[in-house]
């Protein structure tokens, strides 16, 4: 079996497969046939990349987002695809929090301030007063595993919790009217793409901040941009609509954290992500079902 692959995936796990097939790097320079497997993480498989390899079978994705891949080309060519959920949720919500803390705190802000030796007497600037968490109101678009994760955080921060799920909570409106913190944690669809228009942003509460560790087209970029560079809001970035390019305009402002999509990154969570990717393969390898079957 010869399985294609975008990288070394991290962790104990992936040793496992060279044992088991043979490994090709991916993209070819040339269609490549006899591939029946195509581990990677967030690059676009689309109808494009699905010539190049006329024996696929499987697209085991190292991610639980898999926005990127066309999955309704793939059910048509009869391509599965499998997705990583379950071992990033804390990862996630922790990273998310960084960010609100980050935001409310001027953590960064502060950080420079120092560096370039702005701090020359007693207590810093009126500037870098933050705003508590306790007692501020935290609002969740899209409440499933990571959004509860965040909520559990934000609780024990002493948030007030509320949520905008498509069945319950509060209407979007009236939550972005609401929260001092909004924070994203739906998956990217075609419902959510831009869910967070010019219009919706504009509800946001002078001194509010919006926390993505979604998807960057789930906001109008364009338009969240401009609420930043005016300042009226703050917001934590991890995402971005055409990654990794970052709107120049962002890079100068203070009230912007900016991290380069690194919400699961970390050593443990990484691993367990190529554990469950492996797992995927080996199933498919072995015929057996496969543990982590997404659907379009
Ligand atoms: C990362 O963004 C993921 O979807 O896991």
């Amino acid at each position: 079996m010869i399985v294609a692959t975008t990288q070394r995936f991290p962790g104990e796990a992936w040793d496992e497969l060279p044992e088991v097939a043979v490994l090709e790097t991916w993209p070819p320079a040339q269609p490549l046939e006899g591939i029946e497997i195509l581990l990677e993480a967030v690059v676009p498989v689309a109808a494009g990349e699905l010539a190049l390899l006329p024996d696929l079978r499987l697209v085991a994705n190292y991610g639980v987002g898999y926005d990127n891949v066309d999955v309704v080309a793939c059910r048509e060519r009869g391509i599965a695809v499998t997705n990583t959920p379950g071992v990033l949720d804390a990862a996630v919500a922790d990273l998310t929090l960084a960010l609100i803390l980050a935001c409310r705190r001027h953590v960064v802000a502060g950080d420079r301030f120092v560096r370039d030796g702005g701090w020359q007497s007693g207590w810093a600037k009126p500037k870098l007063l933050g705003r508590d968490l306790a007692g501020s109101t935290l609002g969740l678009v899209g409440m499933g595993r990571i959004g509860s994760e965040v909520a559990r955080r934000g609780e024990a921060f002493g948030m007030r919790v509320v949520h905008h799920r498509r069945n319950d909570g509060l209407p979007l409106d009236e939550l972005l009217r609401s929260a001092d913190v909004v924070s994203l944690h739906v998956p990217l669809t075609p419902e959510t793409r831009g869910l967070l228009s010019r219009k919706r942003l504009a509800l946001l509460r002078d001194g509010a901040t919006l926390v993505n560790t979604a998807r960057g087209v789930i906001v109008d970029e364009d338009a969240l941009v401009d609420e930043l560079v005016s300042g009226r809001i703050s917001a934590g970035l991890d995402v971005f609509a055409e990654e990794p390019y970052v709107p120049e305009r962002l890079l100068g402002l203070a009230n912007v954290v900016l991290t380069p999509h690194i919400a699961s990154a970390t050593v443990e969570t990484r691993a367990a992500m190529t554990r469950v990717l492996v797992d995927n393969a080996l199933a498919f390898l072995r015929g057996e079902p496969l543990p982590n079957e997404v659907r379009a």
